[in-house]
């Protein structure tokens, strides 16, 4: 079996093949899958990616047949999830000199799944680049592609993109290129697709602005086959696959409000779906009439139900909207409670009560996490006290992944 391919000059695919049925995100790849990582032989040897943890130490040999590991002097991880960063417990002592390269996100999940704090980190940011002698790396990040510390990185000289899970195939390969696999590998690189970016095709539209500005003449991905021929066909399905399809969908946003900062999570869902071309309604319970309410949640697709906390509880009439909520047919429609608060924020967990007794689909964070493996989607939204920048862009988060179910294409 083969442990390294030179894909231009100086340039290795040192992979794994991993040619069982792999468990993986609760699935079960039935074609396996591979590891692959690459060595960039230039006068500063760079390591881009590893492999699953279970096959580190046969890496490290891989690797010792092309360079002694003690010369590498960067690796780069581009996604610090363990079937890529795992190698790094048996590389990370035998490179005692390599500096590693990731995104400032990356860093303390290195440190801590390795025990790397007493090594060198070189943090990278969104267009920076690194002289690796004789070879110029490019970094861009990709935010949730498909976890938030992703990011790609390109090699300028040779036109090669490295983009760790983005691109991949699940495949348990014979050949390294597509075009060498004897078939036709549109379809594995569909399903991968499906299974592993599309819960997060919000985020490929920054993948898709980022290649603008590259040349890309070769994908060489972390799993499965390196694309070398009709590239442009490859970045279209992921720019066609993400796009959205589903249109005229609306949602309706019932609060009630003390301090108007509940008022303000109100607005800024409108706002956001407003700009995202899904219709909003947003009615405060205490001041609209609630037969005009519930018509509106009837005719709705997706329903947001926030109230600021007094003494533990919802205020106003919300809870009278709730209770005949629970006497409606929801089926079909999407649910989230929101609201913010001083101190415990009891209300929005009445809320998500009331939500849970309706025949809705009611996201919550646990629901997401074991659907998608995302943890920055967070249901229901919560927010302590005036909404500002960090709580805006948790908002947009809950509200981007209810426009997407609402949108999705597969
Ligand atoms: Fe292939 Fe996100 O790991």
């Amino acid at each position: 079996m083969m442990n390294h391919v030179e894909l231009k000059e100086n340039v290795f695919w040192v992979g794994k093949i991993d040619d069982r049925k792999v468990p993986f995100h609760r699935l079960i790849l039935e074609k396996g899958t591979t590891y692959n990582a690459y060595l960039l032989k230039t006068e500063k040897p760079t390591v881009i990616d590893t492999v699953d943890m279970e096959f580190g130490r046969e890496f490290v040999q891989y690797l010792s047949e092309l360079i002694d590991p003690s010369e590498i002097q960067y690796i780069v991880i581009n996604h610090t999830e363990p079937d890529h960063s795992g190698g790094m417990a048996a590389l990370a002592g035998k490179a005692p000199n390599a500096t590693i390269v990731c995104t400032e996100l990356a860093v303390n999940e290195l440190k801590e799944m390795y025990k790397l704090h007493s090594r060198n980190f070189l943090v990278v940011k969104d267009g920076d680049t690194l002289d690796i002698g004789g070879k110029t790396l490019k970094f861009r990040e990709t935010p949730y592609l498909h976890t938030a510390e992703t990011m790609i990185t390109y090699c300028e000289e040779d036109k090669i993109l490295f983009p760790c899970d983005i691109f991949s195939t699940h495949v348990a390969i014979n050949e390294v290129f597509a075009d060498e696999a004897g078939f036709d590998i549109t379809d594995d690189f569909i399903d991968y697709y499906s299974a592993i970016i599309h819960p997060h095709r919000r985020y490929v539209r920054t993948l898709i602005d980022a290649l603008e500005d590259m040349d890309v003449r070769m994908i060489a991905p972390s799993h499965g086959f390196i694309l070398r021929e009709n590239i442009q066909k490859y970045i279209d399905l992921y720019a066609t696959m993400s796009a959205d399809t589903v249109k005229d969908k609306k949602v309706t946003i019932v609060y009630t409000t003390i301090k108007k900062n509940t008022k303000k999570i109100a607005d800024h869902l409108k706002k956001f779906f407003e700009e995202n071309e899904i219709e909003p309604t947003v009615f405060n319970a205490d001041k609209a009439d609630k037969i005009e309410i519930l018509d509106s949640i009837k005719r709705a697709d997706a329903i947001f139900i926030g109230s600021s906390t007094k003494y533990a509880d919802m205020i106003g009439n919300l809870e009278d909207v709730l209770k005949d909520m629970i006497e409606m047919n929801l089926e079909g429609k999407i649910g989230a409670a929101f609201g913010s608060y001083g101190w415990s924020g009891e209300a929005i967990e009445v809320i998500q009560d009331y939500l849970n007794q309706t025949n809705m689909s009611v996201q919550s964070t646990s629901s997401v996490i074991k659907t998608t493996g995302m943890t920055h989607v967070e249901f229901p939204v919560r927010v302590r006290f005036t909404p500002r920048d960090e709580q805006f862009e948790k908002i947009d988060h809950a509200a981007g992944y209810v426009a997407d179910l609402l949108r999705s294409a597969i």
